[in-house]
């Protein structure tokens, strides 16, 4: 491997490899990316003895996440600030040190509150909203359904907080740090996934986690966050909005929950894994511009877990909360923990997921535009 520096130019087979913004590290390596005309992306590792002094800042393409795969979601999180004239050798150093020390506090962090979970009493049924807070003893701010203008997205629970207005109704000018808030208040996730997925949220759409806005759509970005295979929405190749549930997706699901107590039908982590398969293998083979790289494949798993967590796979709970975006009467919560759902607690059901999907191969039988893309689940046989 060569080591160039990002700030000088490189030639790739389809032009100039660009330094494209991005920073990650992995243990005490710093490395950049860059990117080629033909958007194709590839990770440097920094070579501490170069001395040149200043870069172009590109704006980084979807393609960097696959980066974000290799070096771990965390470290997208602390990309460096734009800088011109600075010395390479100060920023790998300051930017290793600010990313290293953020990575490291939010982890510990997430330790502590899993341990404080360990060691304090559950709340109690009832009481998992905090008084005050908008759903306090189960009681939502009224439902009212999406209207013309209204801003959605691909995220059933974002939906719901605004079609409770919890978030604002419309959708729009929404802080980061707000969804942070209503985050943690009404789903009792950990302080540390409420920083953790909004922050990177806002590096993926190019914003300031502290001090900028965004509309629910801007979430839609199509291999952001969002990714095709999704259990609630159909490819972004088919439905570009991605802002309405799709309900055959979601009555199938459903339908295919193993599980029962005493609430009723149970949605499992084998349920939710075989229906990820079914998904992934049938888009594969049947949407031309598929896409899902390892780290969209996680993420999709981590949405499943929230199906599993915060939601307790109630089917009862589960129709509501994904055919409409609606949070259910009286409902509160199922992780009770007094620190909330951590990120670490929270990994083990997602990896649980993920681990169990097994993406058979699958033959379409008829083509996308015979079967129509939407039926074309049914027109699939495994080979
Ligand atoms: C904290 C801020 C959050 C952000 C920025 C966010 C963002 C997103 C995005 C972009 C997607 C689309 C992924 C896809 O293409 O499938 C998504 C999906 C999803 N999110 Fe969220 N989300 C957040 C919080 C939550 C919470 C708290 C829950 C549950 C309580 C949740 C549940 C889900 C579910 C179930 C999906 C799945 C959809 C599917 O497979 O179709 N999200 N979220």
């Amino acid at each position: 491997m060569t080591h160039p520096s990002p700030m000088g130019p490189a030639r790739s087979r389809s032009g100039v490899w660009e330094f494209c913004g991005n920073w990650y590290f992995l243990g005490p390596r710093a490395f950049y990316a860059r990117q080629d005309l033909a958007g194709e992306t590839r990770l440097e590792l920094l070579n501490c003895h170069d001395t040149d002094t200043g870069f172009n800042l590109k704006v980084p393409s979807q393609r960097a996440s696959r980066l974000r795969a290799l070096c771990g979601p965390l470290s997208c999180l602390f990309p460096l600030p734009p800088a011109h004239t600075t010395s390479r050798t100060a920023m790998t150093l300051l930017s290793g040190a600010s990313g290293l020390l953020q990575k490291v506090s939010l982890f510990t962090w997430d330790a502590c509150l899993t341990l404080a979970n360990l060691v304090t009493p559950n709340l109690k049924v009832g009481h998992v909203v905090p008084q005050g807070a908008p759903g306090a003893g189960g009681l939502w701010p009224e439902y009212i359904a999406p209207g013309e203008g209204d801003s959605r997205c691909c995220c059933p629970a974002l939906n719901a907080l605004a079609n409770h207005g919890i978030l604002p109704h419309d959708g729009r000018n929404i802080k980061f740090t707000d969804m942070t808030q209503t985050v943690r208040t009404s789903f009792n996730f950990a302080e540390t996934f409420c920083v953790f997925v909004p922050s990177y949220a806002a590096d993926v759409l190019h914003k300031n986690y502290k001090t900028d806005t965004f509309d629910l759509a801007d979430l839609n970005l199509h291999n952001g966050i969002e990714h095709d295979a999704s259990l609630t929405r159909q490819d972004t190749n088919y439905d570009p909005d991605q802002d309405k549930p799709y309900l055959p997706f979601i009555n199938e699901l459903l339908a295919s929950a193993t599980g029962k107590d005493a609430n009723g039908a149970i949605l499992t982590t084998a349920d939710t894994s075989r229906y990820s398969s079914k998904r992934r293998a049938e888009s594969r083979a049947t949407n031309p511009e598929f896409s899902l790289d390892e780290f969209h494949k996680i993420f999709g798993s981590s949405n499943s877990a929230t199906l599993l967590t915060i939601l307790g796979g109630r089917v009862a709970d589960l129709e509501p909360f994904l055919r409409e975006e609606r949070i259910p009467e009286g409902w509160e919560p199922r992780v009770r923990q007094r620190m909330g759902l951590t990120m670490m607690a929270f990994n083990r059901t997602a990896l649980g997921v993920e681990m169990g999907i097994k993406e058979e191969p699958v033959q379409a039988h008829a083509t996308v535009e015979e079967s129509g893309h939407a039926s074309a689940a049914t027109g699939l046989r495994r080979r």
